[in-house]
């Protein structure tokens, strides 16, 4: 039997666009240098009224729309974010609360840049076991507000925003040939990795928000050998072969990732859904936001087999196998 149906998808981006230009005024840094290294072209930047909890309202709100379903309908929220509006409430509660929809479940996950791969795991269980009858997922970040600006290794390459889906129990027809629904999903960490990227603060360690620290040449290395071997893994799962995968819809962390991890794998480029370029680094937001522009422009189809993966902070890292 098939996992949960996506219903509807919709993203949510800060208003304020940020270019390479911009930043090299700012940090020793230059358009040619970011474009060569990451394929980063723009980021879009959360002024003060935008906030994890705000972007992720209106990507839920345009899910719902896009899933032609009230708001009242959704019984549980997972909402993945290392950018919470505020260390508790968890950030779902607040946009349950925006949205109407109170009273259902409502959370957080906390798995950084793999963190809706996480959520739409958990999303998923629980939809199976009959916790809830549908859901909203959603990847939502201001990495802009953990980011230290004078760190020109790392304030280039993230951005903001926000990305959702609306996710049904599996119903009647689920276990037919090619019906729609989650086909698999695998998860993994690897905590001894944590030194080679994290914040530098929190609530118990130093009462502050911290900053984001990365050894980046590392962390390239380990996201190339991981994302190609949980791909492979959830293939190897779900039966599908590589061929059969309509599109790949990648974490948005760097361009040369996403090439060397679909050459690894011999998938072509034309499968891979790129948004790096214009939306940056935005972690947990990036699949979701990634997924709904491929949608909207009409490249991902109902009935399409797409692949979402992602590797972060932790390390966590994962992939999902869907049925539009
Ligand atoms: O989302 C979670 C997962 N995150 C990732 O997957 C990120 C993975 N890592 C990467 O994407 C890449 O490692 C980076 C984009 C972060 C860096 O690219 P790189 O090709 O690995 O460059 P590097 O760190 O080896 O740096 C090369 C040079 C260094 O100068 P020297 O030592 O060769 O003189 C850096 O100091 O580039 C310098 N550099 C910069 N120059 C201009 C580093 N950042 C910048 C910058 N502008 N912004």
């Amino acid at each position: 039997m098939n996992g949960s149906r996506v219903l509807g998808t919709g993203s949510a981006l800060p208003r304020r666009v940020v270019t390479n230009a911009e930043l090299a005024e700012q940090v020793d840094t230059s358009d040619e240098w970011i474009v060569a290294r990451t394929g980063i072209r723009q980021r879009h930047i959360a002024s003060p009224d935008e906030t994890t909890a705000t972007l992720a309202t209106a990507a839920a709100r345009a899910a719902l729309a896009d899933a032609g379903v009230e708001a009242s309908s959704i019984g549980l929220i997972v909402l993945a974010t290392a950018t919470p509006d505020n260390t508790f409430p968890a950030t779902a509660t607040k946009v349950q609360t925006a949205l109407g929809c109170n009273g259902g479940i409502a959370f957080d996950v906390a798995a950084v840049c793999s963190g809706f791969l996480y959520a739409l795991s958990v999303a998923d269980s629980m939809l199976k076991t009959g916790m809830a009858q549908r859901a909203l997922v959603i990847g939502a970040e201001t990495f802009s507000r953990i980011l230290d600006w004078e760190d020109r290794t790392t304030c280039v390459l993230f951005g903001d925003g926000a990305g959702a889906v609306v996710l049904e129990a599996p119903g009647a027809g689920s276990d037919e040939k090619n019906a729609p629904g989650i086909l698999g999903s695998k998860l993994h960490a690897d905590g001894a990795c944590h030194d080679l990227l994290y914040v530098d603060g929190g609530p118990s360690t130093t009462q502050t928000v911290g900053h984001v620290r990365m050894k980046g040449p590392e962390v390239f290395r380990h996201a190339v050998v991981n994302l190609a071997a949980v791909l492979r893994e959830v293939l190897e799962d779900t039966g599908i072969s590589v061929d059969q995968v309509d599109w790949v819809v990648p974490h948005q962390a760097n361009a040369r990732i996403l090439d060397a991890t679909a050459r690894k794998l011999g998938i072509s480029r034309d499968k891979v859904v790129v948004t790096v370029d214009r939306h940056a680094n935005t972690s947990a937001a990036s699949v979701p936001l990634a997924l709904d522009v491929a949608r909207k422009d009409g490249r991902i189809k109902t009935g399409d087999l797409v692949m979402l993966e992602a590797m972060g902070g932790g390390f966590t890292w994962g992939a999902s196998l869907i049925r539009m």
